[in-house]
């Protein structure tokens, strides 16, 4: 069977998908360099899937250390989820994330295009349709983005259609993320985000261990049903699932493909708070506070592209997503 090379592969997405790549008999091969992971997630999936990975404690920007997985491996195909993804962070230390994503991603392609590997699928975001003018949102709609973290994946995105144009044998899967939530149904793996977590999910699980006081929600005068933020919340394993379907789309030879990995339905963040309490059993207190700068109303995926060439749509619902997020943190209050 194919060896994939999954960059990342330690992370929140890249440990359920390399579960996924497993159970689908790929043999899996991860260079993480731990900057938001640790080596206990690899043993994790080994627990729940009775088989092992090769691991590479190495950092993307360390062009020999890559070009030597590449001399050793007999890589097929990479799954580069690899990168910094704090948008906030990225407002600070714009030419960090320009050097970890950019010059990461660059130095992983050329080691690709020396050895001749030219299937690649790569971790976009919907934040790469920036403010959309409408919702549900399509794969052609225009893009643009409002911060350095943004910035990284649509330029990485650009780089590689420019790629793509110049040389036609390349097979690029660009796959836009709506809001990964959830966690492995073993409860074994999920997010852990160092330190207050940013986004909304990970911040109300631990509100509901009592970590955190109260769920702080960011304004309540949008345009939407409740008058707070709509998001398409999409259960980690079912994006983990989009990504063996792109793998097998590039192995038809179709050239650079791109598809919205989402739900298509929008929940707003009380429906969050409330559809958690449901899971935990506990009420989540929350204060309505002033909206966070750059947060837009609705955000959901029309996700039809994917289904209708991929084969794949989510299948957990959003009790689903809470019920495994809560397994996870009530089983891990401190992550791994
Ligand atoms: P994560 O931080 O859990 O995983 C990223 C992994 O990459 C980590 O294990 C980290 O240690 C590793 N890494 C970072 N820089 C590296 C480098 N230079 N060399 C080697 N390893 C490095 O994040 P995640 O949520 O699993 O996200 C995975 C990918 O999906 C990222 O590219 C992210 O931008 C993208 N994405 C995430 C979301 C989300 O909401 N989680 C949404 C859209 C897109
Ligand atoms: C985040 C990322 C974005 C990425 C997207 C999909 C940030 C700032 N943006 O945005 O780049 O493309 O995920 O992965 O991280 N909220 C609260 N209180 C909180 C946290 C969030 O009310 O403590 C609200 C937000 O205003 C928003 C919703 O909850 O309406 C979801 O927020 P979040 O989880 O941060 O995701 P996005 O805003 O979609």
């Amino acid at each position: 069977m194919d060896n994939i090379l999954v960059t990342g592969g330690a992370g929140f997405i890249g440990s359920h998908t390399v579960i996924e790549l497993l159970n689908a008999g790929y043999n899996v091969i991860v260079l993480d360099n731990l900057v938001n992971s640790s080596r206990e997630s690899l043993e994790r999936v080994k627990k729940i899937t009775g088989r092992s990975v090769k691991f590479y404690e190495d950092d993307l920007l360390d062009m020999e250390a890559l070009q030597n997985i590449f001399e050793k491996e007999n890589i097929s195909s990479v799954i580069h989820f690899a990168g910094l993804k704090a948008v906030g962070e990225s407002c600070e230390i714009p030419l960090a994330y320009f050097n970890n994503n950019i010059t990461g991603t660059i130095n992983l392609l050329m080691a690709m295009e020396k050895y001749n590997v030219k299937s690649f699928v790569f971790s976009s975001s919907a934040t790469v349709y920036g403010k959309p003018e409408s919702v549900p949102i399509r794969e052609d709609f225009p893009l643009s983005v409002s911060n350095p973290y943004g910035r990284t994946k649509l330029m990485i995105e650009d780089m590689l259609r420019d790629i793509y144009k110049a040389d036609t044998s390349w097979d690029i899967a660009l796959l836009r993320y709506f809001n990964p939530i959830g966690a492995h149904e073993s409860g074994e793996i999920g997010e852990s985000p160092n330190g207050i977590p940013n986004n909304l999910l990970p911040y109300v699980a631990k509100v509901a261990t009592g970590e955190l006081e109260a769920v702080n929600v960011f304004g309540d005068d949008y345009d939407t049903p409740d008058g707070t933020g709509v998001r398409d919340y999409i259960h980690v394993a079912d994006l983990a699932e989009g990504h063996i379907k792109a793998l097998e789309k590039l192995s038809t030879h179709p050239g650079l493909v791109t598809y919205n990995l989402g739900t298509g339905k929008g929940y707003s963040v009380l429906e969050i708070i409330h559809n958690f309490e449901k899971a935990c059993g506990k009420e989540i207190p929350y204060k309505i506070t002033e909206r966070r700068p750059g947060d837009i109303d609705m955000c959901y995926a029309d996700p039809e592209k994917a289904k209708k060439e991929l084969g794949w749509e989510a299948r957990r619902d959003i009790d689903k997503m809470c019920e495994d997020a809560w397994r996870w943190q009530s089983k891990y209050p401190n992550g791994l």
